[in-house]
């Protein structure tokens, strides 16, 4: 990639979908233990999405001819105090990610590099997807104020969810 600081921004993205996907799978594994198998089930799907991200990014730097360079991964937090908290953790985290790739949006811009700003629209519309269903969660979660039957039937709803593989960038 001719743009070093373009293909340098990339690469860090790559990393922070490898960390969100380390961290939903983190979160699955909390609810495993607490016996929620649905909402298991649903970060797991997440962090399937994650690494699948990751790799946009990781074909797209090949694409363009940059240089892949794959760094340590931030170990995720183990624990949450409850559902709701870690679903808020969630809402947080895609917040942050929306800020990233907007950030890499303004630098594609700034570099004038419109190949990479076309890439990255397909993870504008992604980021307002994923706080839309992470928002749809936590309202519910809300409602019932996280616990009683109302857990049982949306841990029920969350274990329908399955993965579908994005197109290729
Ligand atoms: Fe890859 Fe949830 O952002």
């Amino acid at each position: 990639m001719s743009n070093k600081v373009l293909e340098k921004a990339l690469n860090e993205q790559l990393n922070a979908e490898m960390y969100s996907s380390y961290l939903y799978l983190s979160m699955s594994a909390y609810f495993s233990d607490a016996g929620l198998s649905g909402f298991a089930n649903w970060m797991r799907v997440q962090a399937q999405e994650e690494l699948s991200h990751a790799m946009k990014f990781y074909d797209y730097i090949n694409e363009r001819g940059g240089r892949v360079i794959l760094k340590q991964i931030d170990a995720p937090e183990t624990e949450w105090e409850s559902p709701l908290a870690a679903m808020e953790a969630v809402l947080e985290h895609e917040k942050k990610v929306t800020a990233l790739i907007n950030d890499l949006v303004d630098l594609a811009i700034k570099e004038k590099d419109h190949a990479t700003n076309i890439f990255l629209q397909w993870f504008v519309t992604e980021q307002v997807e994923e706080e839309d269903s992470v928002n749809e969660v936590l309202s519910k979660l809300k409602l019932i104020g996280g616990e009683g039957n109302g857990m049982f039937i949306i841990d029920k709803e969350l274990s329908t969810r399955v993965f579908t593989p994005a197109e290729p960038a």
